[in-house]
């Protein structure tokens, strides 16, 4: 069985520790109510990997917010690398039409995944939609991204924990890392 003192071994380094990402969730909580103050705000977050940032966001902001959840999966690609070629697993589960809409990913990296999700919702007619995302990783995007609320950004490495996986395992990191190089190498 594997426990969390195993999780945390495979880990090389620390990125950004729990209270980084607390603090930056709040800091963004506060910036995002106040840009939509007066208005009706719609969280489509995009699953796996944006969980536990989407709860802690929602539970940041103090304006009335309704949440949806979508899941897409990237396929033809490997553990560490996106292909741009998006499948939908789950869709919206209520219309968006007329909603301000504000899209919570864990990452960005190519911007292929989202650049799909964007181009989907906006067919949806929203009455806005922006992008929110915890981390995001300029060095290796494809397609341009407009951000408009950016948590931190990271180095071009491959980071784990608070939502993001490698062979679905450190999701439930409280911080974010970088895995010991064996990690990838060694066999299941
Ligand atoms: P993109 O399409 O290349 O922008 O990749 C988007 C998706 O790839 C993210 O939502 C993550 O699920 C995954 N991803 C990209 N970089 C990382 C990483 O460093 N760690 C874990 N997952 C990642």
């Amino acid at each position: 069985m594997t426990r969390t003192a195993d999780l945390i071994a495979d880990v090389a380094a620390v990125l950004l520790s729990e209270d980084q990402i607390q603090e930056k969730v709040a800091e963004l909580g506060r910036r995002i109510s106040a840009d939509y103050a007066g208005r009706e705000l719609t969280l489509v977050s995009v699953l796996k990997g944006s969980l536990p940032f989407m709860a802690d966001l929602m539970r940041a902001i103090t304006i009335p917010v309704q949440i949806d959840l979508m899941e897409v999966s990237s396929y033809g690609g490997t553990a560490t690398e996106s292909s741009g070629l998006v499948r939908i697993l789950k869709d919206l589960s209520s219309s968006i039409d007329g909603h301000h809409v504000l899209i919570v990913e864990d990452i960005i990296d190519t911007g292929l995944t989202l650049n799909y999700l964007v181009r989907y919702l906006r067919g949806k007619n929203p009455a806005s939609l922006r992008i929110c995302t915890l981390l995001d990783k300029p060095a290796r995007r494809l397609v341009e991204i407009p951000i408009d609320y950016r948590g931190f950004e990271i180095p071009d490495q491959f980071v784990i924990g608070y939502g993001l996986d490698y062979g679905e395992r450190y999701r439930n990191l409280r911080f974010v890392g970088v895995l010991r190089p064996e990690v990838y190498t060694s066999p299941a």
